[in-house]
């Protein structure tokens, strides 16, 4: 890497510089009260929580509000209109700040965390949207399928012995492999394990850790997380070891591959400029896609399944679509997927009310006035909350933090303002991977609605915990086989 966690680049730099500077109205903007000199806006603040604490401070503060901490000073923005503002591309730009900033020792020029200017972006971007077409989704389904049969073999044993499944836990063992046997063409054995993969672990510890980093005042980092520190490290070069050897096993079988992400990698060269991603990007871009690839879609997959099981009437729905859908098929199609509308919208409205990705950044590509009264000069950077913006009363109502899957029927979705939705970000920088989580999230929730009624605990409120990204934490649920003949392992 060549970038340490203390180096920065200027765009890095201009992040971290107070929002006053760029900011010139900043007083109009609220932040909370009792606000104490030098530390900022700490009362009431979980080193744990930072997104549900920024929740519960801009429901009271409004649309656009700001929080310091340690001299550093954050515009966060939640509005729909604001947000509808922001998604104006020629005014506005993705910006990499706060956590994803922190992940460029490990992710570098990544297509997550590279800066706008950064030619391998442009370069990752065209040689790797390929990876993402509809002929090669329709590649991917059936190792989708294969993962997620592993998942219900697992889930039938737990059934048969009378356990609760770890749901948080297996939809990551679930995700991990799917991206990684699509896209990369390994196995972590992840089902063979009783513990997480050490990939999980290691995993878990950088986000964790480039979380931690926004909460403490940057000179005092090194002190106050030494420790940390040092076991970050050793995460990330475990990652590093991991990717390294899972290369130099394509490398050595010296196959031609069946054109997978690491195949287009290593070989693809850009259409127009014949430009090939040089080694060290690749291992950039294969722990990007391992860790992106997967975490986000085990958290959406945790919260729909959470939802399900709170609301028999919404599962009962769903599955009788399902059973419509799929009919007598043993195993559906890679067409049959898409046709699940109902699950899609349980999906959507899971979503909506916890993006596991939940927030994004934008920045002024010039000096500009945003929403019409905040000027901002070029560079100035702002938080968009996803989850508040996903509740914004003017939007979807008083009664947002209803879960509803119905928000998002064809009609109600046309009737709503656009960029009112955003779990995927905005504009060239929105996830590349969505027509991937989608097709892997609904074929896998068809595929366990069909095959199994959800029973939650019935003391268990749901926990968010975060790590960058948000996980229902802790969640637990039994499962009841449907009578047989209606799912998968009739196959
Ligand atoms: C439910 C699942 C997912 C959610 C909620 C999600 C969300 C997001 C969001 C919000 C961004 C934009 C971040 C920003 O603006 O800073 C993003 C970018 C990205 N996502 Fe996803 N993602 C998901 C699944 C995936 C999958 C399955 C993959 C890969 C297979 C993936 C790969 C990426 C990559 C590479 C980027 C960076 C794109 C770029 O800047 O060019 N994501 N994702």
């Amino acid at each position: 890497m060549t970038e340490t966690a203390t180096g920065t680049s200027p765009a890095r730099a201009r992040g971290f510089r107070s929002a006053e500077l760029d900011w010139p109205e900043l007083h109009r903007i609220p932040y909370p009260p009792r606000r104490i000199p030098l530390l900022g806006d700490l009362a009431g603040v979980s080193p744990r929580t930072p997104l549900q604490d920024s929740m519960r401070v801009g429901r009271r503060l409004g649309p656009i509000f700001r929080r310091k901490a340690f001299g550093k000073e954050i515009v966060f923005v939640w509005g729909a209109e604001l947000t509808a503002d922001l998604a104006d591309e020629a005014r506005f730009a993705k910006h990499v700040g706060l956590g994803v900033a922190n992940l460029r020792p490990i992710a570098g020029d990544g297509l997550f965390t590279a800066y706008n200017h950064e030619p391998n972006w442009q370069l990752a971007h065209d040689v790797l949207a390929p990876g993402f077409s509809r002929e090669a989704m329709a590649g991917y389904h059936p190792m989708m399928l294969a993962v997620a049969e592993r998942l219900t073999e697992h889930w039938d044993r737990e059934q048969a012995a009378g356990r609760a499944v770890d749901v948080p836990g297996d939809m990551t063992k679930l995700t991990l492999e799917t991206i990684a046997r699509t896209g990369f063409g390994h196995d972590f054995g992840s089902f063979e394990r009783d513990r997480p993969h050490p990939f999980v672990t290691a995993m878990v510890g950088t986000l964790n850790h480039a979380q931690s980093l926004n909460m403490v005042p940057a000179p005092l980092a090194p002190l106050l997380l030494r420790r940390a520190t040092r076991r970050n490290e050793a995460s990330m070069a475990y990652l590093n070891r991991t990717v390294d050897e899972l290369v130099r096993a394509r490398r050595a079988a010296d196959a031609t591959g069946t054109g997978d992400l690491l195949d287009r990698m290593l070989d693809t060269t850009h259409p127009e400029t014949g430009e090939r991603l040089a080694p060290e990007n690749v291992r950039r871009q294969v722990l990007t896609f391992l860790i992106a690839g997967h975490e986000t879609t085990s958290g959406a997959l945790s919260f729909a399944l959470h939802y399900l099981s709170q609301h028999p009437e919404t599962a009962a729905r769903a599955r009788a679509e399902v059973d419509r859908v799929w009919g007598g098929t043993a195993v559906p199609g890679y067409d049959q997927v898409a046709k699940l509308r109902y699950v899609r919208r349980v999906l959507d409205e899971s979503l909506r009310l916890w993006p596991t990705a939940p927030g994004f950044s934008r920045e002024a590509r010039r000096d500009t006035v945003l929403g019409g009264e905040h000027p901002m000069r070029k560079g100035a950077w702002t938080l968009v909350l996803a989850p508040l913006l996903h509740r914004d009363p003017s939007v979807w109502g008083a009664d947002a933090d209803r879960f509803d899957p119905d928000r998002f029927d064809a009609a109600a979705v046309r009737a709503r303002p656009a960029h009112a939705f955003k779990p995927w970000g905005t504009g060239a920088r929105a996830c590349i991977g969505r027509q991937f989580a989608l097709h892997e999230a609904t074929l896998v929730l068809g595929l366990l609605l069909r095959r199994y009624d959800l029973r939650p605990d019935p003391d268990y409120r749901l926990r968010v915990t975060e790590r960058l990204t948000v996980m229902p934490d802790g969640l637990r649920l039994h499962l009841e086989r449907r009578a047989p003949g209606t799912e998968l392992a009739a196959a």
